[in-house]
């Protein structure tokens, strides 16, 4: 069986096959005879390394071997980034000058197995493996852009997301580790003997409280919950009767907000 790469630059078809191999053309591989160097130990994860490889070619036919050493011009980028639950986010994978010619998302996230999601420009296809998640998918047609695109989105997509690109000019990578973000509950109300209480209810990550005026006798306890959000609560006492009003700042990544209360006299 032809493969449609046969007759492109070797480097780049060895680079195709590699990252094919487990996806679409299994039978791809037997035409191409790999040899890795020692280091560049699994063709699985030669996409990521800087690897050198040498390939021995057996389709050329007077027999001779080509010997290559291809050193894939990869750039790695990484990224934290932060998406607002209930939101969408768009994912980018990385920009080429020249057409891509495979495109394909690693999506790693908690308790799921891995999920790839795969574009070839040649026969225009698209394929899936073990993606059960439809909030996940391209964010248009990957033939013109192959970001991902994510809506709305949910704690579960806490995780890394990894879009590599080969092209004739090179290979791309860009990993994303995105985090979830969940704005917590603030709410402030008065306890016994004077002390007020703040509570940040569910936040991801926990919530800051800080008190004005400082100089409270204060507790801070904080409660996590299995999916992931973690309550704040402090509570706070003022000694004296000087103190009146008292203010609690919430801070966190989605805002800050600040709330006041009046402390009952004696
Ligand atoms: C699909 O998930 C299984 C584990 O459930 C994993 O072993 C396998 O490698 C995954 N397939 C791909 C192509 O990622
Ligand atoms: C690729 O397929 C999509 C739909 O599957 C189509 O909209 C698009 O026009 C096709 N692109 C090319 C270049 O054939
Ligand atoms: C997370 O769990 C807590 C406690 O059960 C719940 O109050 C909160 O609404 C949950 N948050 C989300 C975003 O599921
Ligand atoms: C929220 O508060 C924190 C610390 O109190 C501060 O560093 C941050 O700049 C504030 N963010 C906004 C958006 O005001």
């Amino acid at each position: 069986m032809l493969c449609p790469w046969r007759t492109a630059d070797l480097g780049l078809l060895l680079i195709l096959t590699i990252f094919l191999v487990a996806e679409m053309e299994p039978h791809c591989i037997a035409q191409t005879d790999l040899k890795l160097l020692p280091g560049s130990s699994d063709p699985s994860t030669l996409a990521s390394q800087s690897g050198r490889i040498t390939a021995s070619s057996s389709s050329n036919g007077d027999g001779k071997q080509i010997e290559q050493n291809s050193s894939m011009p990869l750039s790695e980028v990484n990224t934290s980034l932060s998406a607002v639950i209930d939101t969408s986010a768009v994912l980018h994978c990385p920009r080429t000058l020249t057409e891509v010619v495979l495109a394909r998302w690693e999506i790693i996230l908690r308790d799921k197995p891995l999920c790839t999601k795969a574009y070839r420009s040649d026969t225009n296809e698209t394929k899936d493996t073990n993606c059960t998640d439809d909030r996940i998918t391209w964010a248009s047609s990957p033939s013109q852009n192959p970001d991902l695109h994510i809506a709305p989105v949910a704690i579960t997509h806490d995780g890394n997301y990894r879009c590599m690109t080969v092209s004739p000019d090179g290979n791309f990578n860009h990993e994303y580790h995105l985090q979830v973000l969940v704005a917590p509950e603030a709410s402030l109300f008065l306890s016994r003997n004077r002390a007020a209480v703040c509570r940040a209810v569910a936040g991801k990550p926990a919530a800051h409280i800080s008190w004005t005026p400082e100089g409270g006798a204060c507790v801070t306890e904080q409660e996590r919950w299995g999916n992931g959000t973690v309550t704040v609560q402090s509570t706070c006492h003022w000694e004296g009767p000087d103190v009146t009003t008292v203010t609690c700042s919430v801070s966190h990544l989605t805002g800050n907000r600040s709330l006041f209360i009046e402390l009952l006299p004696g």
